[in-house]
């Protein structure tokens, strides 16, 4: 049996983990996580220096945490994780210098996890999960993909945004519309009330240079400027504002565009199994959407448990229980953390000589 102790601290959770995995059998033995959303959203999203400095005091609270919670102690655990990327890199590196001067004190290998294969490795914390080929809607505040993925650790992204993440379609949209942030759950709230069929708003699409769409991409900007327009609308006519029917309307044309291009995607790839996680994959009417759409196209849908959505370190901790166990895949000492870095290449954060 292998136990890692997993750190996540890319954005503005401060997150640890302890994660078992049992000939294949993954156990979640302590999950703890601290959010900083209530200070963030005094200014309206995420300030990475307030983020750092919360990293570096809530983690070691929260490693004592899962410890206490397993009965565990340093000495059970096999290795130590921490998201290295993507993300912003005063906060990575909190967890990546923690993880590797635990890794270091305790002479156990450290593993560098990339941050969209931990949201893709929440699928396996479920009942229901597909083996390869399938193909995933990764909907997170930072990230819109689509990923094909034809083998352990084999991702080729075949979609994505051009300009803002679905995620932060929903915070700034949010914003406009005077709610708080993280505004998915924000709008999630108030259109539960709203008619969505009360404004066309537009499904961005993405044109190539050569004619044409780009079939399988995203763009999220022009929506969002089509409803700023529309609340400017509404407010110089001095009507009452709908604002549940804005929010209800904008949340529906985005399930939409992510349901039907992610269908599209996997009809055309021969692929009938699709997974939906990220932060966006908690949406209600997405999940619903997704789920009676696929099924009337004989395509099968596994969705991210509610919980293991939005950022944690569990999906850290099974994205390097599955890395180990593979190939004892181990990162250097020497791997730093970086803001940016193409899901196809996460094998390099396991080379002897790291990426970055
Ligand atoms: O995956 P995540 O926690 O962090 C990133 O890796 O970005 O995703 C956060 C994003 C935020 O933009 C938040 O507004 C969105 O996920 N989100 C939602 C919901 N819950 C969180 N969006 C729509 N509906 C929700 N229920
Ligand atoms: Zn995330």
């Amino acid at each position: 049996m292998s136990i890692i102790l997993s750190l996540e601290t890319s954005c503005d959770e401060s997150a640890a983990a302890l994660v078992s995995n049992e000939k294949g059998k993954i156990e979640l033995l302590a999950n703890e996580i601290a959010s900083q959303i209530e200070e963030h959203s005094r200014w309206g999203g995420v300030v990475p220096e307030i983020a750092s400095r919360r990293h570096l005091e809530n983690l070691p609270f929260l490693i004592e945490q899962v410890f206490l919670k397993s009965k565990l102690q340093l000495k059970d655990i096999d290795a130590v994780a921490a998201t290295v990327t993507p993300g912003l890199a005063g906060s990575l590196l909190v967890g990546s210098i923690t993880a590797r001067t635990i890794a270091n004190l305790h002479q156990i290998p450290f593993l560098g996890v990339h941050h969209l294969e931990g949201h893709l490795s929440s699928i396996y914390l479920g009942e229901n999960y597909p083996s390869p080929p399938f193909l995933v809607l990764l909907v997170s505040g930072g990230h819109t993909e689509l990923i094909r993925v034809d083998a352990e650790h084999k991702f080729q992204r075949l979609g994505r945004s051009h300009d803002d993440a679905a995620g932060e379609a929903f915070d700034k949209v949010a914003r406009l519309l005077g709610l708080s942030y993280p505004g998915g759950p924000a709008i999630q709230k108030v259109a539960k009330s709203g008619n969505p069929k009360r404004f066309l708003f537009p499904k961005g699409r993405v044109s190539k240079p050569e004619g044409g769409f780009y079939p399988y991409d995203f763009s999220f900007s022009g929506l969002k400027t089509a409803v700023f327009r529309q609340i400017d609308k509404l407010k110089s006519e001095n009507r009452t504002f709908p604002l549940e029917d804005i929010a209800a309307s904008f949340e529906n044309i985005v399930a939409e565009v992510l349901v039907e291009r992610s269908l599209r995607c996997a009809h055309d790839q021969g692929i009938n199994s699709l997974v939906l996680v990220g932060g966006v994959a908690a949406n209600e009417r997405l999940r619903k959407m997704m789920l009676e759409k696929a099924s009337e196209n004989s395509i099968n849908v596994s969705l991210a448990p509610m919980e293991f959505c939005t950022d944690n370190a569990a999906m850290i901790g099974v994205a390097a229980l599955s890395r180990l166990s593979s190939k004892n895949y181990q990162s250097s000492m020497e791997l730093g953390v970086s803001a940016r870095w193409p899901l196809e290449k996460s094998d390099l954060l396991y080379e002897f000589d790291p990426p970055f």
